[in-house]
């Protein structure tokens, strides 16, 4: 038996009875999405997080994902070779952010440059938004996105469909198709994995059905809830956007994604052909990971952004600290928690 003793038993009694006042919690607080069962497991080995499973191809060693952030600054190739490093600490997959300055030429590709970094077993993935792709396609240039993939030792690209980011951008692009038919085209020309996200909306059921019914090597959610990107660009404008605000409180949280993906995976009439989820948007803590992840129809692993870019402009260590904690705490989850309704 382990014991991690910091103070003498009479500084800890002493504490005990200084603290037990501060230290009630009203039962109406309580976390009712799990069953607590202390009687089953014991208390995860450490380090917990050395499980390799396959995703999208590569081996991770943990359920985690950091999701699709930035890059094209100074600032910015700092916090992603930070992301990168951890990422090859813990054994996390990744996605790059925008990698639209690349498409033009290659002064900024030391940002993006992360496979040294990473290793070769850990998924990467490039990502542009969809008025690119759109742009690509309508130039007849679409063999530049495998060329980028390649540059960057990638093993596949990310799509971002940000519709309202775009209508808030001050500089913002309009669509001029449905975004389905630029990625129906896209699947036909690439011979890569392709995933495709939202940016903090997520997508209702009509949308998921599509996707779903096509071969794509995962959805990324990039649910409601967390960083709202219509939000943030609306607070970037400074013509008058406020007319739109209210559309910055539409979309869709993970778990309403999630029962959708399920309900629709029971649908007779739909020929599922992608088959990985990674589930991203308003994902606040590993409890919530742990969670979705358990109730996840397909193999799945979760992801978060703002939480790491955080941490990540502070420093590396503290992108570390945070990213071991998550992961202890997933695993103490795992090892105590049952999912209600999952019986
Ligand atoms: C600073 C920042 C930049 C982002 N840039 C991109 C991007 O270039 N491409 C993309 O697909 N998503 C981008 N996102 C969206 C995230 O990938 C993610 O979908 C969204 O932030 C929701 O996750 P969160 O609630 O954990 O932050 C960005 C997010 C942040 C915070």
């Amino acid at each position: 038996m382990a014991t991690q003793k910091t103070t003498s038993d009479k500084d800890r009694k002493r504490d005990h009875i200084e603290l037990t006042a501060r230290a009630q919690l009203a039962a109406a607080t309580l976390d009712r999405r799990f069953y607590f069962e202390p009687l089953l497991a014991a208390h995860p080995e450490e380090p917990p997080f050395q499980q390799s499973f396959l995703f999208l191809g590569k081996q991770m060693r943990a359920p985690l994902w950091v999701s699709s952030m930035t890059g094209g600054t100074e600032q910015a190739g700092r916090i992603n070779r930070n992301l990168a490093k951890a990422c090859r600490k813990f054994g996390l997959g990744m996605g790059l952010g925008s990698c639209r300055v690349l498409l033009e030429n290659d002064e900024r590709f030391e940002d993006f440059n992360l496979r040294p970094i990473l290793g070769d077993e850990l998924p990467f993935f490039a990502n542009i938004g969809i008025a690119q792709l759109e742009e690509l396609l309508e130039q007849k240039a679409v063999d530049k996105l495998p060329a980028l993939c390649e540059r960057l030792q990638a093993d596949g690209l990310i799509v971002h469909v940000n519709p309202l980011q775009e209508w808030m951008q001050p500089e913002g692009d309009r669509f001029r198709r449905p975004p389905l038919e630029s990625i129906e085209e896209l699947l036909s020309n690439l011979p890569l994995p392709l995933v495709v996200k939202e940016v903090g909306q997520g997508f209702g059921p009509q949308s998921l059905r599509a996707l779903l019914s096509l071969p794509l090597a995962a959805i990324e959610f990039g649910a409601a809830g967390g960083t709202n990107f219509a939000l943030l660009e609306l607070l970037r404008s400074e013509e008058e956007k406020e007319a739109f605000e209210p559309l910055t409180r539409v979309g869709h949280s993970a778990e309403e994604m999630l029962n959708w993906v399920r309900d629709l995976l029971a649908d007779p009439s739909l020929q599922p052909a992608c088959d990985s989820l990674i589930i991203s948007g308003g994902v606040k803590n590993f409890l919530d990971g742990y969670y979705l992840l358990e109730r996840s129809p397909l193999p799945a692993v979760y992801a978060q952004a703002s939480a790491f870019l955080q941490r990540a402009l502070v420093s590396y260590e503290a992108l570390e600290t945070y990213i071991e904690q998550q992961l202890q705490g997933y695993y103490l989850a795992k090892a105590m928690l049952k999912v209600r309704g999952n019986e």
